[in-house]
């Protein structure tokens, strides 16, 4: 989307902004806390979050981090309403699947998820701005999806894939370098935001890369049994309230040929009470309600429930070394997401 120099000037405001509330907020906020608990820290985020919630720097800090987030979606809703145009019929090979009898879940329709108004979902324009808060959500550090790509390279075994199913695709970018990356697998983006699957079959026509965009649940996709060499996600799995979250992956294992492989990339809890507490309450600001409890959850057991074995999450490294071989994380001072890979498998 070309921007007027007013957008670009409003869109560039939200985007310092929010670089300095990660850069310098954060790890001053963080000093405090260290300063405060040198002695005898508390051991879990239940025990820090009186700590953290008395700091100085607390109430500027999460005032920020809700207050740009409204920002960054005014911004860009205001930008997609100015210069957007009209959705195109995807004149390439992509194929749009849509499904008008389709009922959204309550959970899903009920939230503004990102604090997005309206979420990605209530009208075409909301996958534009959608794409286009994306990139300001990433600190426009993934303008040309170095996360995405780096997760099908390091994250995803070089294999024959017969079939592969991005549950929760959005736009695309998580599913358009898997058929970059495997031209000749069969490959599936499955959601339920209709303006979604618009624009990502757009998109995916305008590279010329054949996916099917499928209107769907991710616990209900109507996909065959067996038939997936590979079930993939990103950024999915703390979006769902935990029943739905068990039955994705019973829906995984249903698709999954055995042998076949779920990667599922996403964060989880580091084990640093204060780093802890950011996270919890950035789902709590950012209107992410269920991600403490998907967060929590015991994937080894839930995967082992749905009929899934080997079940572990190793970190990833978002800046474009991918995943790494433990769940541990490169040190760092700035505000970041603890990314980490879901893996586990369809017995043989
Ligand atoms: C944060 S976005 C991630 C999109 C994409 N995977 C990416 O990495 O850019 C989460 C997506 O999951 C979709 N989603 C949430 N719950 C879903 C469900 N139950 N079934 C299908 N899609 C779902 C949302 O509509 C949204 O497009």
């Amino acid at each position: 989307m070309k921007l007027s120099h007013e957008d670009r000037a409003s869109i560039d405001f939200v985007l310092t902004l929010r670089r300095r509330w990660a850069d310098a907020m954060y790890p001053a906020l963080r000093a405090q806390y260290d300063a405060r608990t040198k002695e005898r820290g508390p051991r879990d985020r239940k025990g820090a979050a009186p700590v953290v919630h008395a700091l100085p720097s607390y109430r500027w800090f999460a005032w920020m981090e809700r207050g740009s987030q409204k920002m960054l979606w005014r911004a860009v809703s205001d930008a997609v309403a100015r210069n957007g145009k009209a959705r195109a019929v995807p004149a390439g090979p992509a194929r749009l699947e849509l499904d008008a009898s389709l009922e959204l879940p309550d959970w899903y329709t009920d939230w503004d998820i990102h604090v997005q108004p309206g979420g990605v979902w209530k009208g075409d324009a909301s996958a534009d701005v959608y794409e286009l808060g994306a990139k300001l959500v990433m600190l426009g550090v993934n303008d040309d999806y170095t996360f995405h790509r780096a997760f099908v390279q390091t994250a995803v075994p070089p294999r024959d894939y017969r079939r592969i199913v991005d549950l929760g695709c959005g736009f695309g970018k998580s599913t358009w370098p898997f058929k970059r990356a495997f031209p000749e697998a069969e490959v599936i983006g499955v959601d339920l935001a209709a303006p979604c699957l618009a624009l990502a079959a757009e998109r995916a026509s305008a590279q010329g890369l054949d996916i099917r965009f499928r209107q769907a649940d991710c616990a209900r996709t109507g996909l065959e049994d067996g038939s997936a060499d590979l079930v993939t996600s990103t950024m999915l799995v703390h979006e769902m309230p935990r029943p739905h979250l068990e039955a994705t992956l019973r829906e995984a294992a249903r698709l999954l040929a055995p042998g076949g492989l779920l990667r599922f990339l996403d964060f989880t809890w580091t084990g640093d009470a204060f780093r802890d507490v950011a996270l919890a309450e950035h789902g709590a600001r950012n209107n992410e309600p269920f991600m403490p409890g998907s967060m929590g959850a015991d994937m080894g057991a839930l995967c082992r429930k749905a009929g899934l074995e080997d079940a572990r999450w190793v970190a990833f490294d978002e800046r474009g070394g991918g995943r790494l071989e433990r769940l541990e994380w490169p040190e760092r001072p700035e505000w970041h997401f603890p990314w980490a890979v879901l893996e586990a498998r369809r017995p043989a």
